[in-house]
């Protein structure tokens, strides 16, 4: 036994979260999670930044309070907002999320990207900055995926609903000639049986999840802080929400679930 095996924390504004977490897990199985849905205040999209920094600001003290050794910030609209915030004021490590402009940008044939993110996001110094660096070459046609969210949360992600609207949002990027879409937001993989099902063979949808979760991974073994247990009894994930946990749970039992044993995954409400 070594290394150090407080939980790893990981949080968003609802379930979206759960698409980084899913890899998470794969990666380093032998962890202890602290999963946060701030649900009560879902979505975080159009917020302004200073309200989102107040709301991480509360999270993360909360998941310090448990704790946690890293946290994950699996929601690009909240990193946009307040990583450096939270960089600043905490000295825990902090993982955060950023559309993945710059992989599509290099691997693009077709000179063109399409990118769907929160309007928080894509007003962040990241995406400006990366699109700037990556992207100065390429046709990227944005869209900022308003409702889509909303959609994830209620339990809609594959709904007459939820085509009617992504195909609203993606069909201009289709003729832009896009062969590359960036998910830029941790709720939109839920959409993805929707998106494959509109979009033509030769585009690639970029989730950044499986990219996180292994950058977590370095950063915890550089900073010694991986768990090296090996008992696998001894994993479990605690899930707190804001406010009601009904569709995380739904999420859960479908994304989560097959690798965990019931009696290890706890659901919690807890005020912010
Ligand atoms: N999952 C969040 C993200 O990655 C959703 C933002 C929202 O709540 O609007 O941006």
């Amino acid at each position: 036994m070594s290394g150090n095996c407080n939980p790893i924390g990981i949080f968003d504004s609802g379930a979206g979260g759960l698409t980084v977490l899913s890899e998470l897990v794969k990666v380093m199985p032998n962890e202890k999670y602290i999963y946060f849905a701030d649900s009560a205040n879902c979505p975080y999209g159009s917020k302004p930044a200073e309200e989102i920094i107040n709301l991480t600001d509360k999270i993360t003290r909360f998941l310090t309070t448990k704790g946690c050794k890293v946290i994950v910030v699996a929601c690009n609209t909240a990193t946009a907002a307040a990583i450096d915030y939270l960089r600043n004021s905490y000295s825990i490590p902090f993982i955060g999320m950023e559309p993945a402009v710059k992989p599509a940008s290099q691997n693009t044939k077709t000179k063109s990207i399409g990118v769907l993110a929160t309007a928080g996001t894509f007003k962040g110094r990241l995406y400006i900055e990366t699109s700037r660096k990556y992207a100065a070459d390429v046709n990227v046609c944005y869209q900022v995926g308003e409702g889509l969210v909303e959609l994830v949360e209620s339990g809609k992600a594959d709904s007459p609903e939820a085509e009617q609207l992504l195909h609203k949002y993606i069909d201009p990027m289709v003729d832009c000639n896009i062969d590359h879409l960036v998910l830029g937001c941790t709720h939109y993989p839920f959409l993805k049986p929707v998106l494959e099902r509109m979009l033509p063979n030769h585009v690639t949808i970029v989730d950044p999840a499986p990219a996180v979760a292994l950058q977590t991974k370095r950063v915890a073994e550089n900073s010694g802080l991986l768990c090296n247990q090996n008992l696998v009894d001894s994993t479990s994930i605690d899930f707190y929400s804001s406010s009601n946990t009904e569709v995380l749970k739904i999420l859960v039992e479908m994304n989560i679930r097959p690798q965990y044993r019931i009696e290890d995954l706890y659901f919690n409400n807890v005020k912010l």
